[in-house]
């Protein structure tokens, strides 16, 4: 959806000339091709952030982890300086981290520089207010880092994150993936009635359920979450001048009725009968997208021990791998626009129009990205307390940069 955000160009006329032009009805929607800002993202599971910086990059935005005295960080992944990723850096003095390539010395907690360590204990673009590497809001749950990725006073994560997350005990487990594809195509492939009872035949996952020729659903509002309400299953049709699909079904396999959800800002939710599959997809750069998988049951003892069993020994390869994956071998092959929709595609379309409609900001826009650069941390080009332009005789950093 890279082209859709290019706008005006060859594409765009080509989708009007198709005589459809759904898109258009959505343009915040179709410009969030790197996210949208201003929420809450899980982007890590605690037990792999440590001592060690890891990098993350979410809507487009690069930043990286780490933990100290017990509590997580997140900061902006460049340096003020030369823009050198400072996850590549070491953690010489408690509490900081010291860029690879100069020494400058960040503090973790405030993103204020705290030394320049080739530049001596006077140096003076250390306490100047601008030079501050951008820090996120951090919170932990259910063995989760979430970072909120916006601007100004973040929200409460109540708002963002489901509350299955935040009771406490809950056990969570999942999968961390980055995956091609637009983080748009996964969310409405996670919300698409139309290849649920299609696409999905064949694996494991489906052996012993009852795929259907097709369900009537309708989309209700709950709270934060659309939701697919099924009216109707229709096993089996008798196709004008084709016969009847599908063909049949094994004796074992059994109608599964499970509910699927989506909210903003691309959390997709699937009810199973004693569990729920949690799924958050998030833009990253180029096209790409991080994938989040969740599986997250409440149950205690030795029912929360039989469940982990079931996670490790056949939910995580039978349903996130391969079910999953005949999901992602799709979203690597939508090439829209053009696109022609049919009536299964309400559910897409009601998605859409939710977004459109209630997205808190989109990354990447112009708006945004000004807002970014104005907020004194990041990128500072102001090192006017360092480089006497008359002296040096070029034009300064900022023209230069240009
Ligand atoms: S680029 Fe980071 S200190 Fe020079
Ligand atoms: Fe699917």
């Amino acid at each position: 959806m890279a082209a859709m955000a290019s706008g005006g160009s060859a594409q765009e006329a080509r989708y009007s000339a198709s005589g459809d032009h759904a898109y258009k009805r959505w343009p915040r929607y179709r410009d969030a091709s790197e996210g949208l800002r201003n929420y809450w993202y899980p982007v890590a599971f605690s037990k792999s952030v440590g001592r060690k910086p890891v990098p993350v990059t979410i809507c487009g935005e690069q930043l990286f982890l780490i933990r100290h005295e017990g509590r997580a960080h997140a900061l902006n992944d460049r340096c003020l300086h030369r823009g050198v990723p400072l996850s590549m850096g070491k953690c010489w003095f408690p509490g900081t981290i010291s860029c690879p390539y100069h020494g400058w010395t960040y503090d973790l907690a405030d993103g204020n520089l705290r030394a320049a360590l080739v530049d001596g204990r006077d140096s003076p673009i250390v306490g100047n207010k601008s030079v501050r590497v951008r820090t996120y809001p951090v919170e932990e749950h259910g063995g989760v880092v979430f970072v909120y990725v916006g601007d100004g006073e973040p929200p409460p994560i109540e708002a963002d994150v489901p509350e299955d997350f935040l009771r406490p005990g809950v056990k969570v487990r999942g999968w961390l993936r980055k995956r091609r594809g637009d983080w748009r195509y996964a969310v409405e492939n996670g919300f698409d009635e139309g290849h649920s009872t299609y696409l999905h035949r064949g694996v494991v996952w489906t052996w012993i359920r009852r795929k259907p020729a097709y369900r009537v659903v309708h989309v209700e509002q709950e709270g934060d979450w659309l939701v697919r309400t099924v009216d109707d299953v229709v096993e089996q049709v008798d196709y004008p001048g084709l016969g009847r699909w599908p063909h049949g079904f094994r004796p074992w396999q059994r109608n599964v009725v499970v509910r699927g959800s989506v909210r903003l800002p691309g959390w997709v939710r699937i009810q199973w009968p004693d569990w729920t599959a949690y799924e958050v997809f998030m833009g990253t750069t180029d096209g790409a997208h991080l994938s989040f998988m969740f599986a997250v049951s409440h149950a205690k003892g030795l029912k929360a021990v039989l469940f982990g069993l079931r996670f490790w020994l056949y939910i995580r390869w039978a349903y996130m791998w391969q079910f999953n994956r005949q999901d992602q071998q799709m979203i690597e092959q939508v090439r829209i626009p053009p696109e022609r929709l049919f009536r299964p595609d309400k559910s897409i379309t009601v998605w859409r129009s939710h977004c459109e409609r209630n997205a808190r900001g989109l990354q990447g826009s112009e708006r945004e990205t000004a807002v970014r650069l104005s907020d004194g941390g990041d990128p500072a080009w102001d090192d006017s307390d360092v480089v006497d332009d008359s002296d040096v005789g070029v034009a300064g950093p900022r023209d230069a940069l240009r």
